[in-house]
């Protein structure tokens, strides 16, 4: 088969397609014909060097998939050869073929096309294990998305909606946060114009966000924590403003507040497999019923990923940015 590779980690033109062994099948896997992909922040981290895949994990990189199964492995049940479905994957989706544990495995919702589907696997994992499954945003509450233009944002803010949560967003710019509105975002701060702690304040009668879901990391820390609402919930799922911050203790501790940081790439298949049932059950009907989508800023050619990447790295996109297989 072909993938990605990065023979030496550097810019997007560290990206090359070239030929590589077949992926070998293990007990409980299927092997997946990959039709497409989708670019996620980890993999520009992982062509520079920064990122290494867990171990065992596939060296291409490509964290969720959509494609065909092409052979089921021993003690599978359940998935048959031919079966249309999307995959999240601790590396290998840039390739023409994937192993994937059974357990990551999700079919195509009824009504989405198979490249879309790509663009599902990531985000609704990502989204639903922090802000429902760890953080237990409720109806009536209010979650704060940072990032809300993002491929992990517009999952976050059509999720909260639907469960009848309110949603403030920050992004760059007004061009982002009218894309945010249209997906239902209630409270748009333009986080270079703007200070998020203040606007959300205002916004809650002074209570502040509920859940914060923040991909900023260490710049943010304080002003989060200031931004929570008593019994507010923390969950950090990026460091894009780096990885060590000082917390004020005290005013955590005032708020009875918490903090919960996850990567979702180097948890075991077990606690995989559990969030992508989740989403199976929680996530999909709701997509089936038209009530959130996937949101599709590009799709270039996987043999072409740099191009994706430097997407990615421009920030110009909203949403997500696919690659799709020929
Ligand atoms: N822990 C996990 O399991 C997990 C899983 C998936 C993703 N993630 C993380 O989630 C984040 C989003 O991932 P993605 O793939 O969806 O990336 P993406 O689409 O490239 O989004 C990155 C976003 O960061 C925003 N941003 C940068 N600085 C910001 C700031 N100071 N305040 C608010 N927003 C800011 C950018 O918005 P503007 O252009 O508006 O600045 C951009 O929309 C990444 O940090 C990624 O590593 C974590």
């Amino acid at each position: 088969m072909h993938a990605i590779t990065i023979p030496q980690p550097g810019g997007p033109e560290a990206l090359i397609w070239a030929e590589v062994p077949d992926p070998a099948l293990g007990e409980g896997e299927v092997l997946v014909d990959v039709v497409a992909s989708a670019v996620n922040r980890a993999d520009l981290l992982q062509r520079q060097g920064y990122y290494d895949p867990p171990p065992g994990a596939s060296p291409y990189p490509g964290l969720e998939c959509s494609g065909r199964i092409a052979a089921v492995g021993p003690g599978v049940s359940g998935w048959a050869v031919g079966d249309e479905v999307c995959a999240l994957l601790a590396g290998g989706g840039y390739a023409e073929k994937v192993a994937v544990p059974a357990g990551q495995l999700l079919p195509v919702p009824q009504g989405m096309d198979l490249v879309t589907a790509a663009a599902l696997p990531e985000v609704t994992a990502t989204v639903w294990s922090n802000v429902f499954m760890i953080a237990h945003l409720r109806p009536g509450e209010t979650l704060l998305v940072h990032g809300g233009a993002s491929g992990i944002g517009t999952m976050a803010v059509q999720l909260a909606k639907a469960v009848g949560a309110r949603v403030a967003v920050t992004a760059g710019g007004p061009e982002k946060l009218a894309r945010c509105a249209e997906l239902g975002a209630d409270i748009l701060i333009d986080y270079r114009e703007q200070d998020f702690v203040a606007e959300i304040r205002k916004a809650t009668d002074g209570a502040g966000a509920d859940v914060i879901l923040d991909i900023v990391g260490a710049k943010y820390l304080d002003r989060n924590v200031k931004a929570l609402a008593v019994n507010g919930r923390l969950a950090v799922i990026g460091l894009q403003g780096g990885v060590k911050g000082e917390l004020n203790l005290a005013a955590l501790l005032g708020k009875r507040g918490a903090i919960t940081a996850t990567s979702l790439r180097g948890r075991p298949p077990g606690e995989k497999a559990a969030i992508v049932a989740a989403v199976r059950e929680h996530v999909w009907p709701l997509i089936e019923a038209g009530r959130v989508r996937a949101v599709v800023d590009r799709t270039v050619r996987l043999r072409e990923a740099g191009e994706g990447h430097r997407v990615l790295e421009a920030g110009v996109h909203v949403g997500k940015v696919l690659l799709v297989a020929e």
